[in-house]
């Protein structure tokens, strides 16, 4: 018979596990705010009004109020046994569920441990003060008293038992020392500081707990320019991102990430205005990366130095970055100059040479093109092929999804499936060449139209013979919508991948996707008499504009032929001069 399991142990998985992942693959979550909403799934409902809470790692629902941690939730939405959810999520954790033997209580081993790092921090963050190098030296990077305090950067003194005495006397064990990475314990079984005399950078997880550090050496003593803590039970250097507490703390909403490579970076752009920089580890930026990070934004922008090393960190991070990335998550690279990071950029440019970079960065599929065409000729078709053969294997890492589409179709734009594509080709003919004036995307009817032509183009070809006509004769005064139901005319078997592509101007490409995703209130259903219906009123509007032009026209003749009738002929009166 297995035993109970110990409380200590659910506290712990319910403090280790997050609640967006675990709903997030259950049921859509849209990120709002600091929260995610989506449909409630315990009630019926055409609004998102069910919450969740990556800070207090709480679900609810306002529609029907309820409401649990990440274990109620698996229990109500699986149906589970709360045994049966506690083995589901220690499973996803990769953990063994303990179970109470007699008198052999589970213990919760990574309590002692972030109380030890806590410990460590505040021990540090207090010798900082005492030591002129350690605060000469960050004066001399150029860094503030309020940086260094809201970074809670510090200095481990020298000394080989220094930090620990104090630690163990504070009630510490050893083994939560050492398991916390703050103490070596050598081949003689001889116990030391792993931190000395290095300026200290604490490690945070996204709650604020201290999870490692970083230590600096401040000249040319022995050692590593940076120390880091190992691999902990609570630290793991591919998930983590130095600064994203900090972040997260600093900025409500944040609208982008900066992945830098250093502490340092991270720590100089916050004081320089740019308080959404991250840093990994030392590692490379890999997929749980970009998981997280994608999490708290929509775009990231990964900076790297300009030089050979930066250029393939980028290549590599690039390629993790595929498997997560879709049409909502927007990736960038910057390349800085060779030499340069950011650290030293904003300290000699300036913050706005920074931000020219950041406008400047390249999407991240324009990167991925430019790198696999690299040395192809893609005018022979030699060339073309190879580049189908690089381009395919990447492509093939995206998820399944409208992004995916999109790329698939430019790489056999550029692979030459079809004729490579010129201008001319694939801009359809009548009002779309004619720009007019308007680009614009009309009145909420026009844009509820194009949402449901882009979702579903063949119901254009089954309206009416005569709407059609008429719209096609109107369509010229009715902007986007126009163009679109003459690109549909023109290519009745295009899919939505396809309009998007072949869309010959860039900024209406980008109007026209956002339609594509917009979530309509009504069922597809209903869309075919919607559709009907909307041009029958867009005709009409025209209809009653175009009397309205007509009779403006009407009277200005009318005023023109009054002026007329006023004045001498002129070429009477012309005639009449010479001969007078
Ligand atoms: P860099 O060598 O680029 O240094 O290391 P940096 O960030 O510019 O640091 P400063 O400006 O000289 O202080 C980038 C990152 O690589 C890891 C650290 O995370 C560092 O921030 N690193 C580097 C180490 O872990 N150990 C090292 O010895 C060096
Ligand atoms: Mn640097």
């Amino acid at each position: 018979m297995a035993g109970l399991i110990p409380q200590s142990f659910i506290n712990d998985l319910i403090d280790r596990v997050d609640i967006v992942d675990v709903i997030d693959g259950r049921v859509a979550l849209k990120k709002t705010g600091k929260n995610y909403s989506g449909l409630c799934p315990f009630h019926d409902e055409k609004s998102p009004s069910f919450s969740v809470s990556p800070d207090k790692q709480f679900f609810h629902c306002f529609g029907c109020q309820e409401s649990g941690t990440a274990l109620t939730f698996l229990m109500k939405f699986e149906r589970m046994e709360f045994v049966e959810a506690v083995e589901t999520l220690a499973k996803d954790m990769g953990l063994v569920v303990p179970r109470e033997k007699s008198n052999r209580p589970y213990v919760e081993v990574d309590q002692g441990i972030y109380d030890a790092l806590e410990g460590a921090e505040r021990i540090y963050r207090k010798q900082l003060r005492g030591a002129e190098v350690a605060v000469g030296y960050l004066k001399g990077r150029g860094l503030t008293g309020v940086t260094a305090r809201d970074f809670g950067i510090g200095y481990a003194p020298e000394g080989w038992q220094n930090v620990s005495e104090k630690l163990l006397a504070e009630g510490a064990t050893s083994d939560a020392l050492l398991k916390a990475g703050l103490t070596i314990k050598n081949d003689s079984g001889r116990v030391y500081d792993r931190f000395r005399h290095r300026i200290m950078f604490p490690i945070r997880d996204v709650r604020g707990r201290v999870i490692g550090f970083g230590g600096r050496k401040m000249g040319d003593e022995e050692g590593p320019k940076y120390l880091n803590s190992p691999e902990t039970t609570v630290f793991s250097k591919g998930r983590e991102l130095y600064g994203l507490y900090e972040a997260r703390k600093a900025v409500r909403n944040i609208d982008r990430l900066l992945v830098v490579e250093g502490y340092m970076d991270v720590v100089a752009l916050a004081q320089n205005g740019f308080p959404n920089a991250v840093a990994t580890l030392g590692t490379a930026t890999g997929e749980a990366h970009y998981h997280k990070l994608y999490r708290y934004t929509d775009e990231v922008i990964c900076c790297f130095d300009g030089d050979k090393a930066g250029r393939s960190a980028a290549w590599r991070a690039l390629e993790s970055a595929l498997p997560v990335l879709n049409e909502h998550r927007q990736l960038k690279f910057v390349f800085l100059p060779d030499g340069e990071d950011p650290d030293s950029l904003v300290r000699d440019q300036g913050p706005d040479a920074f931000t020219q970079f950041l406008n400047n960065a390249t999407p991240g599929i324009e990167y991925l093109f430019s790198k696999l065409s690299e040395g192809l000729d893609l005018q022979s078709l030699d060339g073309r092929a190879r580049f189908m053969g690089l381009a395919n294997p990447f492509v093939e890492k995206i998820p399944d999804g409208i992004l995916k589409d999109l790329v698939k179709a430019r790489v056999r734009d550029i692979g030459g499936m079809a004729a490579p594509v010129t201008g001319s080709s694939r801009v359809p003919n009548r009002p779309i060449v004619d720009r007019g004036e308007s680009s614009d995307v009309g009145s909420a009817l026009a844009q509820k139209m194009l949402s449901m032509l882009l979702k579903a183009p063949n119901l254009w070809a089954s309206l009416d013979e005569s709407i059609q006509r008429d719209m096609l004769t109107q369509s010229r005064d009715m902007g986007l919508l126009g163009r679109l139901v003459n690109f549909l005319t023109d290519h009745p078997k295009a899919d939505a991948n396809e309009i998007l592509i072949g869309w010959p101007e860039e900024r209406e490409q980008g109007q026209l996707i956002d339609f594509a995703k917009k979530i309509s209130a009504s069922s597809r259903d209903a869309w075919p008499k919607e559709l009907a219906d909307g041009c029958t009123h867009l005709l009409h509007q025209q209809q009653k504009k175009q009397r309205q032009r007509q009779r403006a026209e009407l009277l200005a003749q009318g005023d023109e032929q009054k002026i007329l009738e006023t004045l001498p002929v002129p070429t009477s009166r012309g005639d009449a001069a010479p001969k007078s």
